[in-house]
């Protein structure tokens, strides 16, 4: 990995024993960028001024000027942020019913917090301390100097993307503050990302949607649905043996970075062990109507497929222990030789 004028150095890196390529980075005026993304193909676009209005955003900028509304912060006890879906947990109903959710232990807890106690937080933080990572869509709530600088964002800049990449609407704006060393574990999103570095720097893990069955995703109706069972830093080659193979591609961003996360990629996201904190603002669209399907089908299709399959048959099954020998069934002796 390289970089001339790079503020990091590869002793901030976690280590781990996967076969990495580099992102390209393009500049925002090279074709080669549209080019890549029409293949859903990711890349660092340099020289944007997308969030160059938030280049000030300092947390006392911030403090001073995010409004009173409430943030979501998540607390985790070590560097790992594994986002989990409330609704897939198993929950009591008023009723006394359950609803169909599972039995499960969040990782990390979930708080509502106002920015300045955030901010205090993360200046007094000291190593051992449990760590906070604020996740929270840019509303409302927001003051005045945020609004100018959020209509100062180079809107032309992401609607043209949207419009040459023929997406769908942008469903939000996430600001994301993070402690050094922080991490998001691999998972993919289910929608496209621009993902724009604000202040401090970010390592970025990604892998095509064709990996998936080296990724050992959990199962769809898990609250970790979307995310890989296998820890990088721990890989369980017994559990996970294909994880051996895996290949994928990084990049470490630096602030005014945006990197294109296509639909359906996985990513990890770490922000540097040793440096300063991280902002990340994220622009999330819908995918487009996909138009005429050619075959053979290209990987995300593929992922989307299996999760329907998935879907439909818990649906039917009602009980997720009754999917594997059916599955078995379906397809052992049959379809194998
Ligand atoms: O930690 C992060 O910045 C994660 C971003 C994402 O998953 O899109
Ligand atoms: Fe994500």
């Amino acid at each position: 990995m390289g970089s001339e004028k790079k503020g990091w150095d590869y002793s901030q890196l976690r280590k781990y024993d996967i076969s990495l390529e580099q992102i390209p980075r393009l500049d925002y005026q090279d074709p080669k960028v549209d080019e890549l993304m029409a293949e859903n193909e990711p890349v660092v676009i340099t020289g944007s001024k997308l969030v160059k209005s938030a280049e000030k955003w300092n947390l006392d900028y911030l403090e001073k000027h995010m409004g009173n509304g409430d943030f979501t912060v998540f607390i985790s006890r070590n560097y790992k942020f594994k986002y989990y879906d409330e609704k897939k947990i198993l929950q009591k109903l008023p009723n006394n019913e359950t609803n169909r959710g599972v039995e499960f232990t969040p990782p990390t807890k979930m708080v509502e917090m106002k920015l300045p106690e955030f901010i205090k937080r993360l200046k007094e933080w000291k190593r051992g301390d449990e760590r906070l990572y604020l996740q929270q869509g840019l509303n409302d709530t927001v003051g005045p100097a945020i609004v100018r600088d959020f209509l100062k964002f180079d809107w032309d800049f992401c609607n043209s993307i949207q419009k040459k990449q023929n997406w769908g609407p942008l469903t939000s704006n996430h600001l994301l503050i993070g402690m050094e060393g922080n991490v998001t574990p691999c998972h993919y999103d289910e929608q496209q990302n621009l993902f724009a570095q604000v202040q401090g720097y970010k390592r970025c893990i990604l892998f095509s949607p064709d990996q998936f069955d080296r990724l050992y995703p959990h199962p769809v109706y898990h609250p970790h649905d979307r995310q890989s069972m296998v820890d990088f830093e721990r890989p369980d080659y017994s559990k996970f043996p294909k994880f051996k193979d895996i290949k994928g591609c990084e990049t470490v961003m630096e602030p005014g970075d945006v990197l294109y996360i296509p639909i359906y990629w996985w990513h990890q996201v770490e922000s540097l062990m040793r440096g300063d904190h991280t902002i990340t603002i994220n622009f999330w669209y819908k995918n487009g109507p996909t138009g005429p399907i050619t075959y053979p089908l290209k990987s995300h299709h593929k992922v989307a497929v299996m999760r329907n399959v998935e879907k439909m048959l818990l649906e039917v099954l009602h009980d997720p222990k009754e999917i594997p020998p059916l599955m078995r069934a379906l397809v052992l002796g049959r379809y194998t030789e």
